[in-house]
């Protein structure tokens, strides 16, 4: 496993030329089983990635590639990796959602389309350089009820709990307490787990009950940057 970045080069794609990028993408997406309910297709369809990508790399918006963000280790992941954890999710109309990880606000304005009006977002980012970009990003295409936060997200945000939903985008050494905790009962978290510079596994954990564990399993193989702070390596 692992990433063969394109040269940085200047941008020349118009709007429809991407926007053309995008339906063929959201297509194969499709074809290939990653992307099934139709909220999560409406979102990938409507929301213009390449306005979430360094103008050096813009061009290469729709590319199964991870490009880098401002800021430490920060990355915008592949396109696919997406509905791959949002479908498993099971993300829906009216859900409350916590993303740890803002990176470039991709995954954040996605998953406020798939909420809707009656849903709520919570986004975390550690790093301060990506939380503004990030933050600039999100505002410029108008989603202002997104709560952003500038922390570290294993710690979760107590003030917006409890959250039916929650996605972390960083490799964990174990699902971090503070996230189990504000979990909702039938809540469902997914998570890379492990360090291996080869490949970490995806885990999905649905919280079935106030007392005992979650139920864990593991969906895939995945390539994520490592968690930071105090749950992190
Ligand atoms: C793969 S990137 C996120 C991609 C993002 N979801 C997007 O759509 O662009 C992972 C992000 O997690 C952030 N991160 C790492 N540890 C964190 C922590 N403890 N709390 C919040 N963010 C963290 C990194 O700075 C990085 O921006």
């Amino acid at each position: 496993m692992g990433w063969v970045i394109p040269p940085p080069k200047r941008p020349k794609k118009t709007k429809e030329v991407f926007l053309e990028e995008r339906k063929r993408k959201v297509s194969l997406l499709i074809r290939r089983g990653f992307l099934k309910s139709p909220r999560i297709i409406k979102a990938m369809l409507k929301v213009p990635r390449e306005e979430f990508i360094p103008d050096f790399y813009r061009d290469y918006a729709y590319l199964e590639v991870p490009f880098p963000l401002p800021g430490a280790n920060a990355t915008i992941s592949c396109p696919h990796s997406y509905p791959l954890f949002y479908e498993a999710l099971g993300l829906r109309e009216g859900d409350r959602f916590l993303e740890v990880g803002t990176g470039s606000g991709y995954g954040a304005v996605l998953g406020r389309e798939i909420v809707g009006d009656s849903g709520k977002v919570v986004t975390v980012e550690i790093d301060e350089d990506t939380y503004n970009y990030a933050e600039e990003n999100i505002r410029r295409l108008g989603y202002s009820d997104i709560i952003m936060v500038l922390g570290d997200g294993g710690l979760g945000y107590p003030s917006g709990a409890p959250y039916d939903k929650i996605c972390i985008t960083a490799s964990c050494p174990r699902i971090p307490e503070p996230l189990v905790e504000q979990l909702a009962l039938g809540g469902r978290l997914i998570t890379p787990i492990g360090r291996s510079e080869h490949g970490q596994s995806l885990v999905l954990a649905e919280k079935k009950s106030p007392d005992e564990g979650l139920n864990v399993k593991v969906i895939t193989e995945v390539l994520y940057v490592l968690l930071r702070g105090v749950y992190g390596w």
